[in-house]
């Protein structure tokens, strides 16, 4: 959602002597990911000493036409933006940067700013004229505003003008008088790279993997100001700062397709590595993996859990009455799961909340609460706003996420899992959810290693679905990357099925306990990407409802496994069948159901790590038929990978 970047360095010195526009069309493609609907860059031009901006709606490939026809340029200073349409519509004048009267000044904005139309008739009665229906113009105006009417320095008057804006902003503004370029960060992320006498300014590390792995996060209330190749940090106040480094374990070519079609089919192909990555670890072996049943306190006795980074104590466990998790869309899927797990293994009880309603909820919060956040970009507004309910409440908090010093690990007092999934670009969750699924479970051991005993489940369900055993799930979760391979095999008979449901306009997904949330997720996968309408239920709602809408002309896609539940979901097939419905398995043995149109046959797992084996071939049928649809798949319409607004 809304990408920006910034660069200001020694154009003579500059490798392969690229301008500064260069790198920052550059820069912007490696966000495009993020999703956007139009692009613009505005730069120091040398020549003619002045900034010069170019805007345009549609793809990136419109502003590098247009570059295109202007020639190369000589700049040493530049800002860039991708935008997702918020205020005003997607066209080249609403593009960002913003100038400011004078054309002395440009801005580049992520968020939106809530009190924009107080602002903007405040600068329009001193005189500023405004050339968009944007929120964000009022930001560039405002600076303005502090130079000419107060005689503040740009430093000063970009602080000044962040004090008074409310919303969500991270913003780059370059002065061209000065050569300097401030970015201020209130909300969304802000990340930069100062190496040598260069500064690269942007909203993720992917596009500036390239140039260093060691960045510099800005928090909020933040701002960096670099002027003639020296960087100065303040707060909102104006006093000096310092910053830590972060290292970033991700490789420059993991951003990259490597001969495949989408991103999005390169992440699914890449999960039995990166499944290995997020455990491998984790968890070690003792005792040649011999452990216990459930029920016994050897249940972990053949492994040991080691999540160092994690600062729960066993008095954090006990006082514990309840877990609470918090996030969005597939992220709040794997809360799902995560909370049958957890139920499961360590029998305590847990709520699993959207984070975009969380905060309009009046949720008792307890300073006893345990709280987890899980989001692949650690940026998402909805999520990290119910995590600042519970900070305020002094719950402890913990986060699953991808991305190394965002926004969620900072206020994670507990800790951080980071899922190891690499880049996720495909803007469809694929490997992050997978990944997120096996740090929920070494999650849920560890809190039943710290609880001690653990009696066996025995609760609503009686623990009857599967036998849990501590060797058998350590053994399973070391032989699950060989297994998710196995289905990537499937890939061809998977997209064989496609061809046969591409045209449908409809889609159900049916599952039952742990193998809901993965309905649910394969339903919005199919929909996220292939713009197919699908829906997920418990199989067991249906015919409370959604078995109105069956007819031949409706897939219904069902998620079985062997066990004890089994025989339940095969009677709801067959009231499927009986009313003409075409019905997909994906199942985990050979049922004997006559008459199903399709059997997409996995391994079997562990009833815990069984949600992630069954999520692969969803990701695959719903790729195969966006694919046959032709639809932008990286980049679906209306949707950002990174959702930083409210
Ligand atoms: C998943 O395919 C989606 N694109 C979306 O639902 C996503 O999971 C959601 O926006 C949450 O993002 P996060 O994990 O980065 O917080």
């Amino acid at each position: 959602m809304c990408g920006i970047i910034g660069y200001s360095g020694r154009l003579s010195e500059n490798l392969n002597g690229e301008s500064s526009v260069d790198i920052v069309l550059n820069g912007l493609k490696s966000l495009e990911y993020r999703g956007y609907d139009s692009s613009g860059v505005a730069y120091y031009d040398e020549s003619e000493k002045k900034i010069k901006s170019v805007k345009k709606s549609g793809k990136l490939a419109n502003l590098k036409t247009e570059f295109g026809c202007i020639g190369p340029v000589k700049s040493n200073i530049a800002i860039g933006h991708i935008r997702w349409a918020t205020h005003g519509k997607p066209t080249d004048d609403n593009a960002h940067p913003h100038l400011d009267c004078s054309g002395n000044i440009a801005i580049v904005h992520n968020g939106i700013i809530e009190n924009y139309a107080v602002l903007k008739n405040k600068l329009i009665n001193k005189g500023h004229r405004f050339i968009t229906p944007t929120d964000s113009e009022v930001i560039v105006h405002l600076i303005e505003d502090y130079i000419n009417s107060e005689g503040k320095t740009f430093l000063e008057a970009v602080r000044l003008a962040s004090l008074e804006l409310s919303g969500a902003f991270a913003f780059l503004a370059l002065n061209a008088e000065e050569k300097s370029i401030a970015a201020v960060k209130y909300g969304p992320p802000l990340v930069m790279v100062n190496k040598d006498k260069d500064i690269y300014f942007a909203s993720d590390v992917s596009p500036l993997i390239q140039y260093s792995d060691e960045v510099i996060y800005l928090k909020n209330s933040e701002i960096a100001y670099f002027k003639g190749g020296i960087l100065k940090l303040t707060d909102f106040q104006g006093k000096t700062i310092s910053k830590t480094i972060t290292k970033i374990d991700w490789d420059a070519s993991t951003a990259v397709k490597t001969g495949f079609s989408h991103f999005m089919q390169k992440e699914i192909f890449e999960q039995p590595s990166r499944l290995l990555d997020a455990f491998s670890s984790r968890i070690v072996s003792v005792n040649g993996g011999c452990g216990g049943e459930a029920g016994k306190d050897d249940f972990s006795s053949g492994f040991k859990i080691m999540l160092e980074d994690i600062k729960l104590a066993k008095k954090d466990i006990d006082k514990a009455d309840r877990i609470i998790i918090t996030a969005c869309g597939s992220s709040y899927y794997t809360g799902l799961v995560i909370k049958y797990i957890t139920e499961t293994l360590c029998g305590i009880p847990v709520l699993v909340e959207y984070g975009s309603e969380f905060r309009y909820e009046n949720f008792p919060v307890s300073e006893n609460d345990i709280f987890i956040g899980i989001s692949q970009s650690g940026e998402t507004a909805d999520t990290n706003s119910a995590l600042e309910i519970a900070r305020d409440k002094n719950a402890g908090i913990l986060s699953i996420t991808n991305v190394p010093g965002s926004q969620i690990t900072t206020m994670s007092d507990k800790g951080v899992i980071y899922t190891h999934a690499g880049p996720e670009i495909g803007v469809a969750s694929t490997k992050a959810f997978t990944t997120q699924i096996m740090c929920g479970l070494l999650l849920a051991l560890r809190i039943r290693e710290l609880k001690g005993t653990v009696t066996a489940a025995k609760g609503a369900g009686g623990g009857k679905i599967n036998k849990i055993s501590g060797g058998k799930i350590f053994d399973e979760i070391v032989g699950l990357p060989k297994k998710a391979e196995q289905i990537l095999f499937l890939n061809d008979s998977i997209k064989e099925i496609a061809k046969k449901y591409y045209k449908n306009t409809n889609f159900l997904y049916l599952g039952r306990g742990i193998l809901y949330p993965i309905a649910l997720e394969g339903a919005l996968k199919l929909k996220e990407i292939s713009y197919i309408h699908a829906e997920g239920y418990p199989a067991g709602e249906m015919k409370h409802g959604p078995i109105a809408l069956v007819d031949e002309n409706m897939p219904v896609l069902f998620l079985l496994s062997n066990n004890m539940i089994a025989p339940k979901t095969i009677s709801n097939i067959e009231e499927i069948k009986a009313r003409g419905g075409k019905v997909i398995v994906v199942a985990d043995y050979e049922p004997e159901i006559d008459g199903i149109s399709d059997l997409i046959k996995i391994p079997a797992t562990s009833e815990v790590l069984s949600p992630i084996l069954y999520t692969i071939p969803l990701q695959l049928l719903a790729y195969h038929i966006a694919a046959l649809k032709g639809t932008d798949i990286d980049q679906p319409r209306n949707l950002a990978k990174s959702v930083t607004v409210e």
